[in-house]
């Protein structure tokens, strides 16, 4: 009954996520965590998400794996992995996808690897649950080597530890390690730096660039950090409040932002090249879930915002090439490239930047 998975090269997006609406039911009201967010990836690309904390980052990718548990539901929307609409999938397909074609890595390597299995017994154990017929020997040897690859030393040894015995850095190794140990179609790398010092997140970062070579997945990377989008993404989304507010190419987005909350993002980030500009963070903080007014959720926080902003919810709309403009890069509707911004005076924000380089 089950068709084997098919590995033909995808031609349209690996990953639709649309429209997507999810809730989390509580003991006194329901919070809607992701309000209509979508995005697509194309085969082989890096998509940076990006947003403050409680924008809906992790819930919209969690929704890609089929990882939204009561009390969360995914009320409506699309989210279609190569062709296949994961909503209706069954959970045992669903569990196949994980950990095969889909891998993920997060923030906290403990929520990916058992405390009481050895690293080995797991690089093993995710290898074999998706190659039937692998023998032990033939897993632990790819294990081995699997380990080596993501700069684990003494690969043999460290296969009999448990994950105790590793250190952070060596951990998010190790997890990275299983994550791509069945050459997944698509990565969804979770904050895969934030709990690590600066060097190993360094590390940690040529790694997801190893990654993206050994196995030539697509990875949505999901950070704070506009700096490591800057360097490894090649299209970024920008959410706020549970929806998407801007996404775009990197170069285009950090370019020239057509979104107040992007902007201000951009403006609070230390400058890339290491000089410290004015650095302006955004006053106020993002709306909780249920606080959202009616309009745009950005406005109380928006330099820019008026009237119109705080009575009409502004849509995401595609940006085509402005005329007398630069240009930008051109829309992709097919694969959903292109670039949106979901400000009604988004057209203000090009205008200036036409205006400082005139
Ligand atoms: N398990 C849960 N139970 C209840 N509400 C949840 C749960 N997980 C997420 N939420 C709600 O969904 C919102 C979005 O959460 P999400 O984890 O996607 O944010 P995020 O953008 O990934 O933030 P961060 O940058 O802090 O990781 C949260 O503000 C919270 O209200
Ligand atoms: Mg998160």
């Amino acid at each position: 009954m089950t068709a084997p998975a098919k590995r033909e090269p995808v031609t349209g997006p690996l990953l639709e996520i649309e429209d997507l609406v999810v809730e989390f039911a509580g003991d006194e009201e329901t919070v809607r965590a992701v309000d209509g967010a979508g995005y697509t990836v194309a085969p082989g690309e890096t998509l940076g998400v990006v947003g403050e904390s409680g924008s809906g980052k992790s819930v919209t990718a969690m929704s890609a794996l089929g990882l939204i548990r009561p009390p969360g539901r995914v009320v409506s929307g699309r989210v279609v992995f190569d062709g296949s609409d994961l909503r209706a999938m069954a959970p045992r397909e669903l569990r196949r996808l994980r950990g095969g074609r889909i891998a993920m890595i997060f923030q906290d390597p403990t929520t990916a690897l058992n405390p009481v299995m050895s690293i080995g017994a797991q690089i093993g154990e995710a290898l074999r649950l998706h190659r039937r017929g692998m023998s032990r020997a033939k897993a632990r040897a790819r294990a081995a080597e699997l380990l080596t690859l993501v700069g684990v030393p003494g690969a043999e040894r460290r296969l009999k530890q448990y994950p105790h015995e590793f250190s952070g850095g060596m951990r998010q190794r190790a997890m990275i390690a299983m994550a791509i140990a069945n050459d997944p179609d698509l990565l969804i790398a979770d904050e895969p730096t934030t709990a690590l010092d600066v060097t190993v997140q360094a590390q940690v970062l040529d790694l997801i660039r190893l990654t993206r070579r050994e196995t030539g997945a697509a990875t949505v990377l999901i950070t704070h950090d506009l700096g490591v989008v800057a360097e490894l993404a090649d299209r970024v989304v920008v959410m706020y409040a549970g929806r998407v507010v801007e996404h775009g190419a990197v170069a285009a987005i950090f370019d020239s932002p057509r979104h107040p909350y992007t902007r201000g993002l951009l403006e609070s980030l230390p400058a890339l090249d290491g000089e410290a500009g004015d650095l302006t963070p955004i006053p106020g903080s993002p709306p909780a879930p249920g606080e959202i007014a009616e309009g745009c959720a950005f406005a109380p926080r928006c330099p820019m915002a008026r009237d119109r902003c705080r009575v009409e919810r502004p849509e995401l709309v595609q940006l085509g090439a402005v005329a007398g403009g630069r240009g930008g890069s051109s829309p992709h509707l097919e694969t959903g490239a292109g670039r949106g911004s979901a400000c009604h005076f988004h057209h203000e924000l090009a205008g200036e930047e036409t205006d400082a380089r005139a």
